[in-house]
């Protein structure tokens, strides 16, 4: 496996460590940083500091013992201010290290030790059309497949539909009285469908009693509710299966394992609950008290498993759910892509879990939480009462601006034409919501999203799409596609060059902390590097070993993007 260069920092240090001052201390305790562009030093060390705490010595003096011991081979260290060891690697070495990644078909990126990930994501409820808010779930989770499978890991993707459960009563009534029991069953407006249904239950009393029966015929496998229940999901999967190819995101009906297809072993959940004395009677209900969950004034915060009238909902469902993907799956790493509000639901469910023993002490649960979109008033984009934007328009809207970008290229044939806009504006919305650090919220932009310049997709298409014209250029003028042997003379070769060499890293981050807005800077940055590098190093017209190696540079920078952005689900067409 090719080393990694900030890796490579953190095993010199820890042995120097060693060496210097009888320590042990972990990689991590290296505190091992890139330096922020412009500075004169490649990486940083900031190991002195909590060691001289550690020691009670100077931290100055420790800086000074660990360069000492350093191995400086294609190295160079020096110890600046009250004790940071300022790292910079050779011009040599950097270039050797460069050309290693480049004749690498991964581009460095490792294989780490395999482990099963299980991540659910997109998960929508049913009853009606996806909204915007299904959007970030859909393409962060997308993203996260794409990460780990290519870090080597087997990915299992649950698409934990919301099908089951009480809007199921209102819809099928409806259904009914609308007389839509038989034949193809075709919803012209699955939302309206869905309002329509919801004013009659809160109107119509008997109404809402017959939806209640419905739910309890439901949920005792009644065949004719069933079969009306199946068709209406039907109906709500072609529209979300649009969206989807919309999308081209990697969910088919393989991953489709909802909420109702729990619905045969919540009794079961509920009994080992029961069993191993985590589940007990309160107030008529069935409920579990995970440790550690208090509300106002210190009473035990339940989760509720079966509700005084003996039904069952989110909660157990979420608990039989994790010990299918814990216990059958035997997932390594579970991933649960799902909005920041439902933190709560997710700390208490994993506690839970852990108490009942389905998770493996090796094995994490995480809440991958993620902000809401908003629009230029800065509320929720949303579906409120269904008359929010709806996703299948939202996109369709996106790939008609970016086709208005391209319109005017006539060198590009019709259907290349429609290829870039598809990939150009869905890569904007896929990229602005990926860029964003994910806890946070951002607001939906078209103009920000689809700019030219800025850290988005259309930037960095755009910077590819350059970059591959230029080396088809020097093809045709027989300057072939660059050498192996590296020139860094100049601070934006040097400068470059760091950056692509750093590409592994920044893919390792993004999935280890499930955050892919790590792997859009780093390409921004890749991209801004590689434009300040156009405009002071000629290229085409430099002297043959010269123009070879920034052809070399050239070729890494564009097969940084493309690979990049194909981890994000982003397209990187050849021209644009
Ligand atoms: N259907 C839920 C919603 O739209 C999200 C489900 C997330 N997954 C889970 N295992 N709870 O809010």
């Amino acid at each position: 496996m090719l080393p990694d260069l900030g890796a490579e920092l953190e095993r010199r240090i820890v042995d120097a460590v060693h060496a210097a001052l009888d320590v042990e201390i972990t990689p991590e305790q290296a505190v091992i940083r890139p330096s922020a562009p412009g500075r004169a030093a490649d990486y940083q060390c900031n190991a002195a500091m909590p060691l001289a705490k550690r020691l009670g010595r100077p931290s100055r003096e420790i800086a000074d013992a660990i360069a000492a011991h350093l191995d400086t081979t294609g190295l160079i260290a020096d110890v600046a201010g009250p004790g940071f060891v300022n790292l910079t690697f050779t011009e040599e070495f950097l270039a050797a290290h460069l050309a290693a990644l480049a004749a690498d078909d991964r581009l460095g990126v490792p294989e780490q030790a395999p482990l099963r990930v299980v991540i659910d994501y997109s998960s929508p409820n049913m009853a009606k059309e996806m909204h915007v808010g299904h959007l970030r779930s859909t393409i962060i989770g997308d993203a996260l497949v794409r990460l780990h499978e290519e870090l080597g890991h087997e990915v299992i993707r649950q698409n934990h539909l919301g099908d089951w459960g009480t809007p199921f009563g209102k819809l099928v009534e409806h259904l009914v009285d609308e007389g839509l029991t038989s034949g193809e069953l075709s919803i012209g407006d699955l939302n309206e469908f869905y309002v329509q249904a919801s004013r009659k239950f809160d109107a119509d009393p008997d109404f809402a009693e017959r939806a209640r029966k419905r739910v309890v015929a439901l949920q005792a496998g009644d065949p004719a509710t069933l079969d009306l229940w199946r068709r209406l999901l039907e109906e709500s999967k072609r529209h979300m299966e649009a969206v989807y190819a919309l999308l081209g995101v990697r969910l088919t009906p393989a991953d489709y394992m909802g909420e109702s297809a729990c619905n045969d072993v919540l009794g079961s959940t509920c009994d080992e609950l029961v069993a191993k004395g985590l589940a007990m009677p309160s107030e008529g209900a069935l409920c579990v008290f995970p440790r550690g969950f208090t509300g106002r004034e210190g009473a035990p915060v339940p989760l509720i498993i079966r509700k005084r009238d003996g039904g069952y909902n989110y909660d157990t469902t979420d608990l039989a759910t994790i010990r299918y993907r814990s216990q059958d799956l035997k997932g390594d790493l579970l991933l649960y892509v799902v909005g920041a509000p439902q933190a709560l639901h997710f700390k208490m469910i994993f506690a839970a879990a852990r108490e009942a023993e389905w998770l493996a002490p090796t094995s994490t649960a995480t809440h991958v939480a993620f902000g809401s979109v908003l629009g230029s008033d800065g509320k929720v984009l949303g579906s409120r009462k269904g008359a929010g934007l709806k996703l299948a328009d939202l996109l369709q809207e996106a790939v008609t601006r970016a086709a208005a970008i391209v319109a005017d290229r006539s060198e590009l044939s019709a259907d290349e034409q429609a290829e870039i806009a598809r990939a150009v504006g869905i890569g904007a919305v896929k990229y602005a919501d990926l860029s964003t650090a994910r806890e946070k919220d951002y607001v939906f932009d078209w103009d920000r999203m689809m700019s030219m310049d800025g850290n988005t997709a259309t930037y960095l298409q755009y910077a590819h799409a350059r970059i591959r014209s230029l080396i088809r250029k020097a093809a045709d003028s027989g300057a072939g596609d660059g050498s192996a042997n590296l020139l860094l003379a100049e601070p934006a070769e040097r400068a470059l060059a760091l950056k692509l060499s750093q590409y592994p890293a920044a893919v390792t981050a993004a999935a280890r902390f499930a955050e892919p807005h790590r792997l859009c800077t780093h390409l921004f940055e890749t991209a801004t590097a590689f434009s300040t590098f156009y405009e002071t190093c000629p290229v085409l017209t430099a002297g043959d070993a010269v123009r070879a190696s920034r052809l070399a540079l050239s070729t890494h920078t564009a097969r940084v993007i493309r690979h990049g952005l194909a981890l994000l689900g982003i397209q990187a067409p050849e021209r644009l």
